[in-house]
């Protein structure tokens, strides 16, 4: 079919997720989370996650079918990540992906999880279509990571990545140690807003001359959540109250301002006026903020797809499969496992 109807099943990680597509219309995009099943732990449990991810994906699927007013026999192909993330997470995914392409005989898409997280831009009704090439930078709190996209279906350059922690597991680390509670994101978002985010200089992870030769689109995010950590231990010692606004406001500056500047960097080495940004801490409103009015400087055009796309989704991997089949490529062989390292 021209505009195939494609289910997507998305469990890298503490997200599942079931979408529907018809060729570039969303259908439908449910997302079940386990983060409340986390959030006592700090952070996300893989044996957890995989166990939620079993229980969520049969009333999911039924929900998402239900909401598209489509039937499961409807449905053209399947689509589903088979990586990165948590390895026993994709592989409940994987295995239910398997069981419906066989039981329906129907096409199956293995797909990445980070070319996904750039596929969710053709979902975005409002805007123009995706022009190539263009820079993507994916921040969330699994992956950090910047790609050079020249085309969806053939040709996506991953140019750095995180090199220790993601943007958003600094993000929740760093509240941790404020005393503030999981997931930190939206909380250190919170806080910052009554703070200095000049009050403290926090180091910029892998930005000194000497890092950037061979680390120059690459990110680190541990020597500053440990910066922080000693900040707030000395303030402690000095009997001193923490200002927390402050420390966080001054940590969420240190954050966005390495992602800004290396995504920024990205365009202009390369030549790029577009820059597309991905991942659930897209959420933070100084991150978007502070790349819009730095790319406009700089000449370059910002996408920012929805939040409901930009966070960890199905439709997105349905979208990158209905990409791949309009392109005429191949379904995937029975034969692909999860792969909790799957380069793009
Ligand atoms: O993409 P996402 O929903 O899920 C995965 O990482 O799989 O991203 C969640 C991450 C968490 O680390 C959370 O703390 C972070 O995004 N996050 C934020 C904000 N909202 C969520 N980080 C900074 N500022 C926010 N407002
Ligand atoms: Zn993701």
């Amino acid at each position: 079919p021209t505009e195939p109807l494609v289910l997507g099943i998305e469990t890298s990680c503490d997200e599942t997720g079931i979408g529907i597509v018809r060729g570039r219309t969303l259908l439908s995009n449910t997302i079940a989370s386990s983060m409340d099943e986390h959030a006592r732990y700090g952070g996300v449990v893989p044996e957890v996650a995989a166990r939620a991810h079993l229980e969520a994906l049969q009333p999911s699927i039924e929900a998402a079918l239900a909401e598209s007013h489509v039937g499961l026999t409807d449905i053209d192909a399947i689509a589903v990540t088979s990586g990165p993330g948590l390895a026993g997470a994709l592989m409940v995914g994987v295995g239910a992906a398997k069981a419906l392409a066989v039981s329906l005989e129907r096409p199956l898409y293995a797909v990445n999880h980070l070319v996904g997280h750039i596929a969710a831009d053709i979902l975005d009704a409002d805007a123009p279509p995706l022009e190539y090439p263009t820079v993507a930078l994916l921040v969330s709190g699994g992956h950090t990571s910047l790609l050079l996209v020249r085309d969806l279906t053939t040709d996506v350059e991953l140019l750095g990545e995180t090199m220790d922690d993601a943007a958003g597991e600094a993000f929740d680390k760093v509240a941790r140690l404020l005393g503030l509670p999981y997931p930190g994101g939206p909380e250190i978002d919170r806080a910052a807003a009554a703070g200095d985010a000049d009050a403290i200089r926090f180091p910029r992870g892998l930005s000194r001359a000497s890092d950037l030769a061979a680390h120059r689109y690459d990110f680190s995010f541990s020597g500053l959540k440990t910066a922080v950590a000693r900040w707030v231990e000395q303030t402690q010692a000095a009997g001193e109250e923490v200002p927390v606004a402050d420390v966080a406001a001054s940590f969420r500056e240190a954050v966005v301002d390495v992602l800004v500047t290396k995504a920024l960097a990205a365009c202009a080495d390369h030549g790029v006026p577009r820059l597309l940004l991905g991942g659930g801490v897209i959420a933070n409103k100084r991150l978007r903020d502070v790349a819009i009015e730095r790319a406009d400087a700089a000449g370059v055009t910002v996408r920012i797809p929805p939040l409901s796309l930009c966070t960890d989704n199905g439709a997105m991997i349905a979208a990158l499969a209905a990409e791949l089949i309009m392109a005429g490529r191949p379904p995937s062989t029975l034969a692909f496992g999860a792969d909790s390292t799957l380069p793009v």
